[in-house]
């Protein structure tokens, strides 16, 4: 079938059976396409917290499903592909959490969204990319942060806050560690006007570099809002298609080509088509893991309303 009937076909189902189709910025192009909502970490949860529709078809890693199924027990969240998963997500467990905590009593567990939702139990706030140096100097009373998982994030974040003394874990997604601080040097000698753009999961080599340090949306905003014509772009390199579809007479270098998340792009337009019409794959979390970690995240949701 061709693409535009099957996405014609995949809105008309969904609109027969009030579902929405949240979307991640890396998914692929045809995926984006069909969405009712594309967006990163932090805007999607809110999204799926706010939706009144009752079926979420969540394109994107199992643990963006598993946040807004915690946010919103009541309805059914599918995942077009049960596999796609965070390798992240996976470095640490609620095992660790709890010995991190023994080891530091008085430390809050600030744990990033690319988490399981047991691991988000054991911690008192999430963040995202988007919202980690506020959610960490939101913690007043707070002098010893234990940040999971993702080091490089933790450091960037710490490097920021530094009156906070940072746990860190050794997690890092292993997509964002391909792309090296020489990749951004020599395209910068190819295109000396170009802003670098990256995101907090690069390494702090690589952020050294850069002209912004952004989540996923973030690099949309300073894509539209800056004088700039070029960008060189340190993040997974699905983030091209919605930057170039937006700033049509602007130019979009990515960092490195090897930057490619392959669970991110499991999911494809004949999966999102089943999984409505076969309602599959659920992502659902049982109590009492659930409540739990839906106090983490809705801390997390209740300082982005603040703004
Ligand atoms: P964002 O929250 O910036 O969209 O990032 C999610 C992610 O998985 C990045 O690798
Ligand atoms: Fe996880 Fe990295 Fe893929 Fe994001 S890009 S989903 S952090 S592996």
């Amino acid at each position: 079938m061709d693409i535009t009937r099957l996405i014609n076909e995949i809105r008309e189902i969904a609109q027969r059976k009030k579902a929405v189709i949240l979307v991640h910025n890396y998914q692929l192009p045809e995926v984006q396409e069909v969405a009712d909502f594309v967006g990163d970490s932090l805007e999607l949860s809110i999204k799926a917290s706010e939706t009144p529709a009752e079926i979420i078809i969540f394109c994107g890693v199992h643990f963006m499903a598993e946040t807004a199924s915690i946010i919103s027990p009541q309805k059914t969240v599918l995942i077009p592909d049960y596999e796609a998963g965070c390798p992240m997500a996976s470095m640490i467990n609620e095992e660790n959490v709890k010995e991190l905590r023994r080891q530091y009593p008085r430390a809050k567990v600030v744990c990033y969204v690319n988490s399981t939702a047991a691991v988000k139990a054991e911690s008192y706030i999430c963040c995202t990319s988007a919202n980690a140096i506020k959610v960490v100097n939101s913690l007043k009373d707070t002098k010893e942060i234990i940040f999971i998982p993702d080091k490089y994030l933790g450091s960037y974040v710490q490097s920021k806050v530094p009156d906070k003394k940072f746990i860190l874990w050794e997690g890092y997604c292993p997509t964002h560690a391909r792309i090296l601080k020489t990749d951004i040097l020599k395209l910068k000698e190819q295109h000396p006007s170009a802003k670098v753009m990256v995101h907090s999961e690069c390494t702090l080599e690589v952020i050294g570099v850069a002209d912004a340090v952004l989540s996923t949306s973030g690099m949309t905003k300073f894509a539209r809002e800056t004088d700039a014509r070029e960008f060189i772009v340190g993040t997974e390199i699905g983030m091209l298609y919605r930057l170039q579809k937006e700033n049509p007479d602007k130019k979009f270098y990515p960092a490195s080509n090897k930057a490619l998340c392959p669970n991110m792009k499991l999911t494809t337009l004949e999966k999102v088509f089943w999984s409505l019409q076969d309602l599959v794959y659920p992502v659902k979390v049982e109590e009492p893991v659930r409540s739990k970690a839906k106090l983490a995240i809705e801390r997390m949701i209740a300082l982005s309303k603040q703004d």
